[in-house]
């Protein structure tokens, strides 16, 4: 069964007051969040925005009943500005990020997920050329250990990139596994078995890498701040403290300059019964801003 989209009934109430016009969801992705927002907010429209061509056909298949109040396109949401210039889109009320992977990601067979074994693809867009095997295998060893140590916030940096060098020297690292168990090996024995699997933050870093995805976040924010409307919402969804330290940061300077309220003085987080019912939302963080 699907789980519901991430921090649903937050989101819609923080879009409630928005009775006409265009919302933006940035990270349209299998069409959940859009779908409560056409349902229940019937006079408004949606542009959903995905870089990932599956994701969208998902969407589509997701939305169709409310065919005509919604367009699909697949770009990344840093060139938000392009695309509704393209469109001619101007009163735009709301704007919603849900970042990082969908659920859906995860089952794909793109390595994005260490529990299977599978080839280190990690791109959203297929389209574009640079992989994880090609940072893996071919970056040079001081930026392979920067892209972990600050995209992963890992310790072991350089024990895990001295293990992935000496590793790819023998024979390419092609699979999530090899991956995994290179870094497993890396840590300390008696931190082997924490909380969270050793893999998990140096997979983070290099999907992170693959995808562009720090400073397309902070241009596509950025950008949309400036786009929404006076009075218009725009909600920030993050998995992990890199996301979402930029959104604050963007939220505070635009507070700074007069031209966002901040409605969340801290960030909304998912509920004993959302993270129970969907246990990844556990990491979710939710910052919404109101145009001046
Ligand atoms: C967590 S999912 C969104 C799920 C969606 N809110 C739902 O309810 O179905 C994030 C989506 O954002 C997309 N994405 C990530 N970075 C992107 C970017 N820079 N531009 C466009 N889409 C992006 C991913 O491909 C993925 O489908």
């Amino acid at each position: 069964m699907e789980h519901y989209p991430v921090l649903h009934r937050e989101v819609l109430q923080f879009f409630k007051p928005i009775k006409e016009g265009y919302i933006v969801d940035a990270t349209v992705g299998g069409g959940g969040h859009s779908y409560i927002l056409l349902k229940n907010l019937p006079d408004i429209k949606i542009i959903g925005i995905d870089k990932d061509e599956y994701a969208l056909e998902r969407a589509e298949e997701r939305l169709k009943e409310f065919k005509g109040r919604y367009q699909l396109v697949k770009s990344s949401f840093k060139d938000i500005d392009r695309i509704l210039d393209d469109l001619k889109i101007r009163d735009v009320n709301g704007f919603l990020f849900d970042l990082g992977v969908s659920a859906f990601h995860l089952k794909t067979e793109r390595g994005f997920s260490f529990q299977r074994e599978e080839f280190l693809d990690m791109r959203m867009d297929r389209t574009q050329h640079l992989t994880a095997y090609e940072v893996v295998n071919r970056y040079p060893k001081n930026l392979l250990e920067k892209i972990i140590f600050e995209f992963g916030e890992e310790k072991f940096a350089k024990k895990i990139v001295k293990n992935i060098i000496e590793e790819r020297k023998k024979k390419p690292i092609e699979t999530t596994k090899q991956l995994a168990d290179i870094v497993y090996r890396s840590y300390p024995p008696a931190l082997r078995r924490g909380r969270i699997h050793p893999a998990t933050r140096t997979f983070q870093a290099i999907r992170i890498e693959v995808n562009n995805e720090l400073s397309e976040i902070k241009e596509g924010v950025s950008k949309a701040v400036e786009k929404l409307n006076k009075g218009g919402i725009i909600q920030v969804i993050s998995f992990h403290s890199l996301e979402d330290r930029i959104v604050k940061n963007i939220f505070r300077e635009a507070k700074k300059l007069k031209k966002l309220e901040i409605l969340t003085k801290k960030p909304i987080t998912p509920g004993e019964e959302e993270i129970k019912e969907n246990p990844p939302s556990r990491s979710a963080k939710l910052r919404v801003g109101k145009k001046l």
